[in-house]
């Protein structure tokens, strides 16, 4: 567990045999700049998210080369001219091949390439953490790992990482133990690589980041039993269900520490020792100055427990 004063410190975090300066929440940027994957998204409201959140204190960025097909990168990549680079945490990632309709690769030179121009957008000398987003089905995800772990030695990337591997996948790319974090999909209601997947990566001293932590805003609290129709593709009515009562049982806890539940979902990760760094999107300024507050939110044990048990169902899923 993390009692608060650690929390709203800037910790060192542990990535694989390297360890980052940041808080234990950052700031996920697919919709700062990513015009590609979300409608009537304004480069401005980027901008304004980006400095929000560094002048609120987080440090740990994440983007990628598929937001806005670089964009998101340029957008950071303008902001932090501003701001000390040596206090910042930059993670990005590709795989996408934009010389051949953004198709998944892999292959150790399109990698070497691929950092090479996530520096120069980002305008800066050196990427904390790289992650190849999507495995291909062709290369070797060990020999990919090394080109990668080649730039790291160049310094041109601090830390390895690879997104979206099965646990399968993630063994194969770390047999030279070269991997040093593992970004995947993981939330409250979406918990099945506790099991599958957490073992392998703390047998092997490997961090992990979860995307979708608010499960795309389901999590916030702003849906109702009403809004089932919306949510029908991803779960039965009976798991619903279980989610909106979760929601209730999280919403008397926030409401005990003056939070809201976005803010109390946010601590729960926070707490979790599983969890290197929790990376929330945010559409806007609001959205990133609320968030932060999550570091504020100290969770007592057994409220830990009684949210993590309010989701249980979810750790099959
Ligand atoms: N490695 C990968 O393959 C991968 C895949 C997906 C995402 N990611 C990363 O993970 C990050 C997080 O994922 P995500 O942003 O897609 O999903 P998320 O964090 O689960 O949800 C973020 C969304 O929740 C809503 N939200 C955020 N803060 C809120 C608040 N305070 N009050 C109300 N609503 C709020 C916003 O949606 P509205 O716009 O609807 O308000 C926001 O865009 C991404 O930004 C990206 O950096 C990585």
């Amino acid at each position: 567990m993390i009692f608060k004063e650690e929390k709203m410190m800037v910790q060192e975090i542990k990535i694989g045999k390297s360890t980052v300066q940041t808080t234990k929440l950052g700031l996920g940027t697919n919709k700062v700049g990513g015009h590609n994957l979300f409608q009537n998204l304004n480069d401005q409201d980027g901008y304004d998210v980006v400095r929000k959140a560094l002048d609120s204190g987080i440090k740990l960025l994440d983007t990628a080369y598929i937001y806005g097909e670089g964009r998101s990168e340029e957008i950071i990549g303008e902001v932090i001219q501003n701001y000390d680079r040596s206090k910042i945490v930059i993670a990005t990632k590709a795989a996408q091949d934009p010389q051949n309709n953004n198709q998944i690769n892999n292959e150790p030179a399109f990698l070497k390439q691929a950092v090479k121009d996530a520096l120069k957008r980002l305008q800066t000398a050196y990427i904390d953490i790289f992650y190849i987003h999507f495995p291909d089905n062709k290369t070797p995800k060990n020999e990919a790992v090394a080109a990668l772990n080649e730039l790291k030695q160049a310094g041109l990337i601090r830390a390895v990482g690879v997104s979206n591997f099965t646990p399968e996948q993630i063994k194969e790319a770390n047999i030279d133990g070269l991997v040093d974090i593992v970004e995947d999909h993981y939330n409250l209601v979406h918990r099945q690589i506790e099991k599958t997947e957490w073992p392998y990566l703390k047998q092997n001293k490997i961090a992990f980041v979860p995307y979708f932590p608010l499960a795309s805003g389901l999590l916030t609290g702003r849906y109702t039993l009403n809004d089932y129709e919306k949510f029908a593709d991803d779960y039965s009515k009976v798991e619903f269900e279980t989610i909106i009562n979760a929601l209730a049982i999280t919403q008397k806890i926030a409401d005990r520490h003056s939070a809201t539940v976005t803010q109390t979902i946010l601590a729960w990760y926070i707490t979790n020792p599983n969890i290197a760094v929790v990376i929330p999107g945010a559409r806007n300024q609001q959205q990133a100055a609320g968030n932060v507050e999550a570091l504020n939110v100290t969770l007592s044990e057994a409220e830990f427990q009684q949210i993590d048990k309010a989701f249980a169902d979810f750790k099959n899923k």
